[in-house]
């Protein structure tokens, strides 16, 4: 099965070593390392920044937080707990009060039962994928990712020295995989399934029937899904089809990935938790009490208060924002000649295909034949910033999040509809 491999100077699969014998031990770096890549939404927003610095007006749809404050209890909550002293070392994946918090908000969730041993708490969803993948994968493991993706989690599976196989999808599919497009890159080393619903960066919500199609595949496999639910609470549909509701008796084979980064607008704080089987946690524990340890003290004292307290009013506001400005952005991307975007259910992103404007000369002087070039060329053009599709492994596509003012996305789309006028 071809594994596709977008952006890199790095042949894909890694020949081990990468130094040549020629190469100096003074300036060695692991293979592990040149094997990924830097985060692409990392480098646009790096480069928005810059320009920002230097004075040029520019609109960033890079961002992947959102833009509101986080709710005022749990600010208060980390106030306390500077104020109490409680800033000393916790134990490892988190203090207990926390474990038991996050053990409670995840079998409501779900409707399973889950206890404080079943939970770790770390500096963000992001690392909690990490240790995941680094408990879980070796090298000759495969690692089913789907496509449009979210960036960090192949290379974080190159960072395990497993193979991250890319499951594409289109948007006919609405970026979505079938239990049958599963099975066709399924081997017998197939070890884990990313799953991510609401997804970054396409926005789409597996229906109940999808996901039901999608347990009949990991019923036939030995495989451990990690169910990456980092967007549950930004949803704009009425109900969410949560993978363990649809699947409970996929419970001894499911790690369960979330945090307070967006459901809360937290994402400086940096808490992510897994949930899932003791094994496996006991596993990323031991990991993690050789690395970080635990997320600060301070933002577990806040991290215990949102899973504590009725925060409901405070989404609820945020969803209906980004839902305001979803329908706006969408509309206003799909009347572009040449775009056309499929509607997100949830999280902030919409994702269209770009590929209609590609090849064809634009007003500005330019005819680009990659998404890369497009968003290269809306950032010179009009001062746009947008993550091209390439990134998250949909060449000709882009993503754009929508988590600003809707004034700022009516001026940046203004800008992008000039842009991509053909000449
Ligand atoms: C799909 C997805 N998973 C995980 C994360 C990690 O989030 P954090 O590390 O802020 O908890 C992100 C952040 O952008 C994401 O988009």
């Amino acid at each position: 099965m071809p594994i596709e491999r977008s952006g890199s100077a790095t042949p894909w699969p890694i020949q081990w070593p990468i130094m040549t014998e020629a190469t100096p031990i003074t300036r060695k770096l692991s293979a592990r390392v040149q094997a990924v890549l830097p985060s692409a939404t990392m480098a646009v927003e790096g480069r928005v920044k810059q320009l920002r610095a230097a004075g040029e007006p520019v609109i960033g749809f890079g961002a992947g937080e959102p833009d509101f404050p986080t709710p005022e209890p749990i600010k208060q909550a980390a106030v306390e707990a500077i104020r109490n002293n409680f800033t000393r070392y916790t134990e490892t994946g988190g203090m207990a009060a926390l474990k038991e918090a996050i053990a409670a908000h995840e079998s409501a969730k779900t409707g399973l039962t889950y206890t404080a041993a079943q939970v770790a708490a770390h500096t963000g969803g992001k690392e909690s994928l990490y240790l995941a993948f680094q408990a879980l994968c070796e090298r000759g493991d495969e690692v089913l990712i789907i496509a449009p993706y979210w960036v960090s989690y192949v290379e974080q599976v190159r960072l395990a020295e497993a193979t991250p196989v890319i499951v594409p999808t289109t948007a006919d599919e609405h970026f979505k995989a079938s239990g049958d497009k599963l099975e066709r890159y399924t081997t017998s080393r197939t070890r884990v399934l990313v799953l991510n619903s609401p997804s970054n960066p396409t926005g789409m919500v597996y229906s109940e029937s999808e996901l039901e199609d999608i347990a009949r595949w990991a019923r036939r496999h030995d495989v451990i899904v990690l169910s990456d639910e980092l967007y549950d609470r930004i949803v704009f549909t009425d109900h969410y089809p949560r993978w363990l509701r649809v699947a409970p008796d996929l419970y001894d084979r499911t790690v369960v990935i979330n945090g307070l980064s967006k459901a809360y607008a937290m994402t400086g704080w940096r808490l992510g938790y897994a949930v899932g089987p003791e094994w496996i946690i006991k596993a990323m524990l031991k990991i993690q009490s050789h690395s970080n340890s635990h997320p600060t003290s301070i933002t577990q004292a806040a991290a215990v208060k949102a899973y504590t307290t009725d925060l409901e009013a405070d989404i609820a506001r945020m969803v209906a924002a980004f839902k305001e400005r979803r329908d706006w952005i969408v509309s206003a991307l799909n009347a572009i000649p040449g775009v056309r975007c499929v509607m997100p259910e949830g999280a902030f992103y919409a994702f269209p295909d770009l590929s209609g404007v590609l090849g064809k000369p634009l007003r500005y002087g330019r005819t680009c034949h990659t998404s890369e070039e497009l968003a290269l060329y809306l950032l010179d053009s009009v001062k746009v910033g947008i993550v091209h599709g390439e990134a998250f492994g949909a060449p000709g596509c882009a993503r754009l999040s929508y988590a600003m003012s809707l004034d700022l996305i009516q001026e940046g789309l203004a800008r992008i509809q000039d842009a991509l006028t053909f000449a």
